[in-house]
């Protein structure tokens, strides 16, 4: 059986820009695909919006003669699930020319691999940069993305980005867009907000709690499994993840046994992290124990935090739920 905790993983600035593509997941996401929900005009407010944005910067496009939205960048704000990342990638894929898409992290990880110029030098002329999940937790990764987006969007690149919740957001109903315009500071003007209110998209499907398999069930399935699987103790992993970036580990899936309540907020976060990239790679959980979505102890819920926490939920909910196994 392999083992996560054997798995440290590095990646090169041209493995990375590689990535800089949707997520899997998001393959077939458009704007035609993505259902506004009657009970929040905000939704379909914010399609039609993004439709202008791609159109005012088409010759000759459908909208081109409007033109109302001539700013270079679109922040899509809200909560999560309500279709951010479907958003950003429909609109992704309506551009032409070079673009590029990744989260925050994956922008960040790509300056720290290759130095600032050189990964200045490798987005420059691009037509459209979209990054997804804008953190506001570290003031210095903050003012790196800030500069670099300055000086691309100087040289006539488009810029699209959704949110992150920034550290101090209590209460689920709290948007980032002052944060992020703040944080942007001199680009700020450059940027269409759209707020985007709704309910968590998954949890239309979805009910209830992550799935938890007996221990004993876990170990046949995770033998079983034809792909690339890692069985680790829950607190081993937690244990890991202290030691590794959060990067690409190139699992089919992974199991944890003996999946426990924490009650350590540095290792709750980096949980939140971690499932993440578990999300966007798509990868299935299997996982004995405490169900996935009650590890975060109600302290921590109660905390500053809480959104990041509530949202690793409801993906870990959707990791849970069989597909992919
Ligand atoms: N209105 C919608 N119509 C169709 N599919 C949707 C809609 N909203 C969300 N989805 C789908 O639900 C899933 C979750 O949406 P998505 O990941 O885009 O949300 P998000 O706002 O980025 O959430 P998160 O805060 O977790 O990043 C995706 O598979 C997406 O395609
Ligand atoms: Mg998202």
């Amino acid at each position: 059986m392999q083992h996560l905790t054997d798995r440290l993983p590095t990646l090169t600035g041209d493995e990375i820009v590689a990535h800089l593509v949707p997520p899997r997941q998001f393959t077939t996401a458009t704007l035609d695909s993505y259902r506004p929900d009657p009970d929040y005009p905000s939704q379909a407010a914010a399609v039609a919006a993004i439709r202008e944005f791609v159109g005012s910067w088409k010759p000759g496009g459908l909208f081109s003669r409007r033109r109302t939205s001539t700013l270079p960048g679109i922040y899509l704000d809200g909560g999560f699930g309500v279709g951010k990342t479907h958003l950003l990638a429909a609109l992704w894929r309506e551009a032409a020319g070079r673009t590029y898409f990744g989260t925050f992290l994956e922008y960040t990880s790509l300056v720290g691999a290759l130095g600032y110029q050189a990964a200045f030098q490798l987005l420059k002329g691009a037509s459209l940069i979209c990054i997804d999940e804008f953190e506001l937790d570290d003031p210095g990764d903050t003012r790196i993305m800030s500069r670099l987006l300055a000086e691309l969007a100087a040289g006539g690149t488009r810029i699209a980005a959704t949110s992150n919740t920034p550290p101090n957001a209590l209460g689920e109903g709290r948007f980032a867009a002052q944060d992020f315009l703040r944080e942007i500071d001199a680009l700020s003007a450059q940027f269409l907000t759209l707020r985007i209110d709704g309910l968590d998209y998954r949890r239309r499907d979805l009910e209830g709690h992550a799935v938890t398999t007996p221990a004993v069930e876990l170990q046949s399935a995770a033998e079983k499994f034809s792909g690339v699987l890692t069985l680790d103790r829950f607190d081993d992993v937690i244990a890991h993840l202290a030691k590794v970036h959060p990067s690409k580990y190139g699992l089919d899936a992974i199991a944890f046994t003996d999946v426990h309540v924490l009650s350590n907020q540095t290792d709750a976060l980096r949980l939140v992290a971690f499932v993440d990239r578990l999300y966007d790679a798509q990868v299935p959980i299997l996982a004995s124990g405490t169900s996935l979505d009650q590890v975060f102890a109600d302290e921590m819920l109660a905390g500053g935090y809480r959104k990041k926490y509530l949202r690793a939920m409801s993906r870990m909910i959707a990791l849970t739920s069989g597909e992919g196994l």
